[in-house]
């Protein structure tokens, strides 16, 4: 297995491009299944192993997918099977929406449970209640989701729960339904208005996303498109507090800075300088920070998806910083490996109260999960020393490049082939 080298302690400085968002590609590339007539060109797509998963599992359906770049194009018109049961089925979380896909155009799918990161309990029944209420006979059996109609028809949905996959699985498998469906207590993530955005290119009628209340007239069928994704909150987020951790003054590229405005907030609080300017933010940073209190929340509180790196800068910052995780109960273990570079921290069910320390110290850790392994290249490179981050095929799964985006601003970062 591959691992990242990093030998702590240097600043950085420079800019640094943020790729596609990859929660916005995973959704957007089985939504392309709706399209019954013409091909869905999709630009920006990051080059990251959950989207190759994806195209793999569309390939085993039947689609054709050329790929260029940043750039797929995808033809459905040639699926040939509507049961998605290989390992990357099992692997990945996002193969979830290739149920409210399939249902949606072919009101018939079999779909292995999904996989994805191990940061809590991941239910499925949002999705499930989603696709009952539209006339759909849900079945779990073997493993695998089963679901069945003989026609959708629109009708009114109240989520018990604000959900990303819910809202954006429910939808998918609405827009071909009859007549008006409204989704309400909906997610609002950006990648929620980009599947939406990306659904209405290929002819849907969906209005209302981004805020708790979506409308869906369903239309008759839907047909190929071009669209880009949107730039990777994610992404720009775990850079800008690497850049705050690290000190310097790093530009961050590519970015749409509204989406980033819980990150940038506490980052002030804690005492760097944001700057934006257009579709970039400068991060600028120096000295040791002030430790803040973090709650995660949906969109568009502070997202889940960065309390990990967040964690770590919070490990070396001034005095005690509370986090509570209110989303995934056990996106915590990370913890244990940042104590064994010297960090301070004390984990009580979903809350962590981490008291600042110094500095960390270089060791050999690994990435637990996705975030996690943000985290961790984050902790070496503020590390006294050499740090060795393994189990990296986590990090992989997404965060293109990532050792090439630090070592262009001044990062002592080598990834070894094993
Ligand atoms: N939930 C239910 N029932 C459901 C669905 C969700 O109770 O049917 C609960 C979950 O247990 C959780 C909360 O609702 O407590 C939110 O879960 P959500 O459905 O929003 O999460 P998800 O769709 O499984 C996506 C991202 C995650 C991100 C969350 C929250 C993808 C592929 N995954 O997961 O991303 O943490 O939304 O924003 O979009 C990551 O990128 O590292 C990652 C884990």
């Amino acid at each position: 297995m591959d691992k990242l080298i990093i030998n702590g302690g240097k600043p950085l400085f420079g800019s640094i491009e943020i790729n596609g968002a990859k929660n916005a590609a995973v959704a957007i590339l089985p939504a392309a299944i709706l399209a019954s007539k013409g091909n869905c060109i999709i630009d920006n797509i990051p080059n990251i192993e959950d989207v190759h998963c994806i195209e793999r599992i569309l390939k085993s359906l039947g689609c054709s997918i050329k790929t260029n770049k940043n750039c797929a194009t995808i033809d459905s018109t040639t699926i040939t099977s509507l049961s998605a049961n290989t390992d990357d089925v099992r692997k990945m979380r996002a193969s979830y929406y290739l149920i409210g896909a399939l249902l949606g155009r072919f009101k018939k799918a079999k779909v292995e449970l999904p996989g994805g990161c191990p940061i809590g309990v991941r239910p499925i029944d949002q999705h499930i209640k989603g696709f009952e209420a539209l006339g759909a006979k849900v079945k779990i059996m073997h493993g695998s989701v089963l679901v069945e109609a003989d026609e959708l028809i629109g009708t009114n949905i109240f989520f018990d729960v604000v959900s990303v996959g819910a809202t954006i699985n429910v939808m998918l498998a609405a827009t071909l339904a009859k007549g008006v469906t409204t989704l309400e207590n909906v997610a609002k993530e950006p990648h929620v208005v980009d599947v939406a955005n990306f659904l209405n290119s290929m002819g849907a009628n969906i209005k209302g996303a981004g805020t708790d209340v979506i409308r869906i007239v369903g239309v008759e069928n839907l047909t190929g498109c071009s669209y880009s994704v949107i730039p990777d909150q994610i992404e720009a987020g775990t850079y800008m507090i690497a850049s705050a951790a690290c000190g310097g003054e790093v530009t961050i590229q590519n970015v749409i800075p509204k989406h980033l405005e819980s990150i940038s907030a506490k980052l002030v609080e804690m005492g760097s300088e944001i700057i934006e300017d257009g579709d970039s933010l400068t991060v600028k940073s120096n000295g040791r920070l002030k430790g803040v209190n973090i709650k995660t929340q949906p969109y568009p509180g502070f997202p889940t998806d960065v309390q990990q790196p967040m964690s770590t800068l919070l490990t070396v910052a001034k005095g005690r910083s509370i986090i509570n995780e209110s989303i995934w109960e056990s996106r915590f273990k990370h913890v244990d490996e940042l104590k064994k570079m010297g960090a301070n921290i004390k984990v009580e069910g979903r809350t962590a109260i981490i008291d600042g320390v110094d500095k960390l110290t270089g060791a050999v850790v690994k990435a637990t999960d996705l975030r996690a392994g943000a985290a961790m290249v984050i902790a070496g490179l503020i590390a006294e020393g050499t740090t060795e981050v393994l189990s990296i095929e986590h990090i992989d799964r997404g965060y293109p490049n990532i050792e090439d985006k630090f070592k262009a601003v001044g990062a002592d970062i080598v990834r070894v082939y094993e």
